[in-house]
């Protein structure tokens, strides 16, 4: 008798466990915190090492630690490829990677420059040099193991010390290789300055990598731009829609009160249409907004059709309404498994998801993370192809109007796959 009432107990409570895994959504998960970054200077060995020894002695100023903010991470194959834009002097590398093999623990992880440090390298009279990269934000790696970016060109020094250095460009990267296969110079005629360019998102063809394509948000110029590997050209989009709403400019992020004008700052290619083997539907969004747009990537990948103006292809590009209050959002990103967009909120501090299987409307908005403290300002997010969603957070708008606490935990790197995010919300 007691052995079946034993045997009903570890029953019920299997039962239980799997019922609670099932309905519980399932926090992101902390891969990797700083306090700051700091450099292994050979002075000092016992200091973290987070730029390897190679990069202590760059020529442009001392190592900078408290200009090292970390922008954008994107994970491919237990790489971790992280950014650290240009807008203080005393930044070794803007684009480095985390071999996460080697880097077990989550505290301080190891930046090395990516590809290598001589192409991350500033020259001494910051002339233009089109084998090197000075400002990159955000990346994104597509399902050919290329690694797509653009280089702004641009140091955003405060003051008067901002400089374009070089034309704006698009790199792709083949990551089996670590070498680049393509760098498109972008023309003026497409954009005087690179520095609004913080994002990118892929469209490849399911059978093709050659038939790619990179959509570019431009949110100063309130832009899009989209590039074709294939025809390695690029032409660009203008709308309304592109643009901030001035009633979502106001933000309130710990304690930071400020009003930001940023426009069209994200794009996510979402699901294939059913009876079609390339259309798909692409989302983007302002900063300074809380609407989503959505348009046919066939209308954004016609020449003709933007050369022939907005008064032509205005109506393609679709309102879906409002997400909800303070859902103001720097990357989204979109789960082709589950269907669902996820946002990265910076006015809340959390990450949003709406599954595109159901009706666009707050309602149908959900929070999969939320918190005051350790997710402040989740400044990007990226899906990898296996389904995991990576996020960053870095107190951005503290470093900008206050001043981070040096040696409190500031940047943190999250993980959680798709599917466990939004189980137990609307989304699932
Ligand atoms: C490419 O770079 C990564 C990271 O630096 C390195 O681990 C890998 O061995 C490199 N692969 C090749 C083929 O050089
Ligand atoms: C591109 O748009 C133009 C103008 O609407 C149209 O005539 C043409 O068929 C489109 N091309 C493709 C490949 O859809
Ligand atoms: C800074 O962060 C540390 C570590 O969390 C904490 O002990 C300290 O009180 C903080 N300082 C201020 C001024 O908030």
């Amino acid at each position: 008798m007691a052995k079946l009432t034993e045997f009903y107990l570890v029953l019920v409570a299997g039962v239980l466990s799997i019922f609670l895994t099932v309905t519980l959504s399932e926090n992101l998960q902390l891969v990797y915190q700083w306090t700051q970054l700091s450099s292994s200077s050979k002075n000092d060995p016992s200091q973290n090492v987070l730029f390897s020894a190679s990069t202590a002695a760059v020529g442009e100023n001392e190592f900078n630690a408290y200009g090292n903010l970390p922008m954008g991470v994107t994970h491919h194959k237990g790489f971790l490829y992280v950014t650290i834009p240009r807008r203080r002097p005393g930044i070794p590398a803007t684009l480095n990677v985390i071999d996460m093999s080697r880097n077990p623990s989550v505290n301080n992880p190891t930046l090395d420059p990516y590809p290598n440090l001589l192409v991350n390298t500033l020259r001494n009279d910051f002339s233009a040099d089109s084998k090197r990269i000075v400002s990159v934000y955000r990346t994104q790696v597509d399902r050919c193991d290329r690694l797509w970016f653009v280089d702004t060109g641009y140091l955003e020094y405060p003051g008067d010390a901002g400089r374009q250095v070089q034309r704006p460009a698009l790199w792709v990267i083949d990551l089996t290789i670590n070498r680049s296969v393509r760098r498109f110079e972008i023309p003026p005629e497409m954009v005087e300055f690179g520095y609004g360019i913080p994002n990118i998102e892929v469209d490849v063809a399911d059978y093709d990598c050659g038939r790619a394509y990179a959509y570019l948000p431009d949110y100063e110029w309130r832009r899009l731009y989209v590039y074709s590997l294939t025809e390695d050209r690029m032409w660009r989009f203008e709308h309304n829609y592109f643009s901030f709403e001035p009633r979502y400019g106001d933000f309130n992020v710990a304690g930071q009160q400020f009003t930001w004008y940023d426009g069209i700052f994200s794009v996510a290619v979402g699901g294939r249409w059913e009876n079609s083997a390339t259309e798909r539907t692409v989302y983007l969004h302002a900063m300074a907004s809380v609407s989503e747009i959505a348009v046919s990537n066939r209308v954004l990948q016609n020449e003709t059709l933007a050369q022939l103006g907005n008064g032509v292809y205005g109506r393609a590009f679709n309102h879906l309404g409002a997400r909800g209050p303070n859902t103001q959002s720097s990357s989204h990103a979109y789960d082709p498994q589950t269907g669902t967009l996820f946002y990265a909120e910076v006015n809340r501090n959390a990450i949003g998801c709406w599954n595109t299987r159901t009706q666009f409307s707050p309602e149908n908005h959900g929070i999969v993370h939320l918190d005051n403290e350790e997710m402040i300002y989740p400044a990007d997010l990226r899906i990898d192809s296996t389904g995991d969603l990576w996020v960053i957070s870095n107190r951005l708008p503290i470093w900008i109007y206050s001043e981070l606490n040096r040696t409190d935990v500031n940047y943190r790197i999250w993980r959680q796959s798709a599917s466990r995010a939004i189980a137990g919300t609307i989304c699932a």
